[in-house]
This record gives structure tokens, C-alpha cells and sequence, in this order.
């Protein structure tokens, strides 16, 4: 569902009871809940499930799992267990649905957690995704909020799966041509927020379904500050500006810009590819960072060489609440 209308129904629900244990919950955007059992022990909560974006179930089951698990890698947190949640038209056939969930297991085995069950429906469309359970130490919560003036913004993937996948539906791309995106789709974001914790991150998040746009604006709620980014530094998958400036840009991305486009700024320099991508929903996209210069050199380290990560931009203490996107 787009932001607008999630947040006319998340403004019904009474939420004035919150717990003490509860350190993170309604209240704030982040994707994931965290509550606190004791001094050294928080539990992290989320679920997250979607209608195919692959053709290939088992990408897709693995996809699928990795975005779900990737909420909890955004709190700073380790997955422990997981849930699977299945929509299926048994007319499909049960070998698909059993590759779907071959590969969400193999996801959720690669983060180290346990799959413990799962629910299922008969639907017309198909549905996968996990709810999943992590852990964390409760003063090493990492949230959206948080980032100071002058952080570096670090993403940790590449942007433009929204562009692929729907390039891939109109049959104006195949699988294996966005193979790099479908690699990158279903990889954890494990390392990425290990390095985070390691370096002392101010603020994480993840890129989904609101776009860099959405949920960068995310992590300028209630701090004062603004954040600067320059596409020229945006990474995209291979194919993605090409398919974009042939129009293959989602529905949800236009919603994204009708709703966001009072807090994002756009520089006149900017092209039009560009700023399509800045509100490309994301499936399992990277990790969003704010991160004081200085800790760049642990991140880097502890990313290692193979894996992906680029400073995007900075956040400032002007144009509070706002994203200014500069060519
Ligand atoms: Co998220
Ligand atoms: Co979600
Ligand atoms: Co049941």
C-alpha cells in the first residue's frame, strides 16, 4: 500500500499505551518493532510478504525472505527464527510452491535463523514472506532516527529493481538479464549492518517499497535535520537507467512522488531518470546510513572488498524535514 494511504488507517488505531518494554514500536517509522525482555535481551519483530516479482519461484522465495529478515538486520539486530506466510492458487501446482519455499529456506538458513512454521491460504494470486523474530542488545538498537550534521549517507545496494521488475512483467527484459539484480535482491543485508553496528552507525534503515526517497525522509523525522544527495553517485543494477528512460516505471513510484514530493526537492539539473529512481519502490533493496565520517574506515573494512556500499550524500542542518536532490 502507498505511504498516503497507510498512514489514514495507522492514524485510527489508539496507540497512547505503549509499554515500557516496548523501545520500538508504532510510534516511529521503522519497518521492525523491538521489545525489551530484560537489561541484555531485546526481541526484534517484523513481517513482510508480496506478490511475485521473478518469474523463477525459487528466486522469488528467496527474495522474498531476504527483504522480510532484512527489517531486522536494519535494527542493528541477528534473525533467530521465522514464520513463512503463503498465499497459493493450488492450481498453480504444489512443485512451485514448494520451490518458493525452498527458497526462502535457504535464505533463512544463510542468515542463521530457523524456520519454526508458517501459515497458509488458497488465493488467486500468489503471496510469500516471513515473519520474523531476531535479537538484539537493547542499548545497540539502531533505528531510522538518530542521524547527526555532517553524516555521510551510506547506501548498500543498488537502486532500480522497481525499474527491472517491471521491465520484466512487459516482457522487455528476461530473467537472466537481470541477473545482477536478482543476486542482489536476495542477498542479506547481514554483513552490512554488522559493519554498521561495528562502526558505530547514527541511523539505519532499509530501502523498500517507499523508495531512497521515502525512506531517507524517514530518517530526517523529528531531528531538525535536512539531507543532501547527488545522483550522479546513485548506484543503479545494470540495465535500469536504460529501461527507465524507456517508461518502465512502476505505478508505485508515481504514488511515492505524488505523496513525497512536498519534502523532496529537485534541482533543475537533474534529468529525468534520475529522479524517477529516487522514488523506485525497492524489493530488498540496501541498507541507508548515517554514519560520522571518521567510521567510514571500519565500515569499509568490515564490508570488505566483494561487497557493495556508496556514500550518497550528506545531512545538514538546513532544510529540515527536507531531501534536496542535487545533479
Ligand atoms: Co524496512
Ligand atoms: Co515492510
Ligand atoms: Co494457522
Amino acid at each position: 500500500m502507498g505511504p498516503e494511504d497507510l498512514e489514514k488507517v495507522l492514524r485510527l488505531l489508539p496507540l497512547d499505551d505503549l509499554g515500557r518494554e516496548i523501545l520500538v514500536g508504532l510510534d516511529t517509522p521503522d519497518d521492525a518493532a523491538v521489545y525489551m525482555l530484560d537489561e541484555e535481551t531485546a526481541l526484534v519483530h517484523t513481517l513482510d510478504f508480496f506478490t511475485p516479482i521473478v518469474d523463477d519461484p525459487y528466486d522469488f522465495g528467496r527474495i522474498a525472505a531476504a527483504n522480510a529478515l532484512s527489517d531486522v538486520y536494519a535494527m542493528g539486530g541477528i534473525p533467530l527464527s521465522a514464520m513463512n506466510i503463503v498465499c497459493f492458487p493450488c492450481s498453480l501446482g504444489m512443485e512451485i510452491l514448494a520451490r518458493i519455499l525452498e527458497g526462502g529456506l535457504a535464505a533463512i538458513r544463510g542468515a542463521g535463523a530457523v524456520l519454526l512454521g508458517g501459515h497458509t491460504v488458497e488465493d488467486a494470486e500468489p503471496k510469500y514472506g516471513l515473519a520474523v523474530t531476531g535479537r538484539v542488545h537493547p542499548d545497540r538498537v539502531l533505528t531510522c532516527q538518530g542521524a547527526e550534521e555532517g553524516d555521510l549517507l551510506v547506501l548498500t545496494k543498488p537502486l532500480g529493481t522497481g525499474v527491472l521488475a517491471t521491465a520484466l512483467k512487459g516482457d522487455f527484459l528476461t530473467e537472466e538479464e537481470m541477473g545482477e539484480a536478482v543476486e542482489g535482491m536476495a542477498s542479506l543485508n547481514d554483513r552490512a549492518s554488522r559493519a554498521a553496528v561495528l562502526a558505530g552507525a547514527h541511523a539505519c534503515t532499509d530501502v523498500t517499497g517507499f523508495g531512497l526517497a521515502g525512506h531517507l525522509l524517514n530518517m530526517l523525522s523529528g531531528n531538525g535535520l535536512g539531507c543532501e544527495i547527488e545522483v550522479s553517485r546513485l548506484p543503479l543494477y545494470p540495465r535500469a537507467r536504460e529501461m527507465a528512460e524507456m517508461g518502465m516505471v512502476p505505478a508505485g513510484a508515481y504514488k511515492n512522488r505524488d505523496f513525497l514530493s512536498p519534502m523532496v526537492e529537485i534541482h533543475s539539473d537533474v534529468d529525468d531518470v534520475s529522479r524517477d529512481i529516487v522514488f523506485d519502490p525497492q524489493t530488498s533493496g540496501g541498507l541507508l546510513l548515517a554514519m560520522p565520517e571518521k567510521a567510514l574506515g571500519v565500515f569499509a573494512r568490515e564490508m570488505g572488498g566483494e561487497c557493495f556500499w556508496a556514500p550518497i550524500g550528506r545531512f545538514t542542518a538546513n532544510a529540515a524535514g527536507r531531501v534536496r536532490v542535487l545533479p
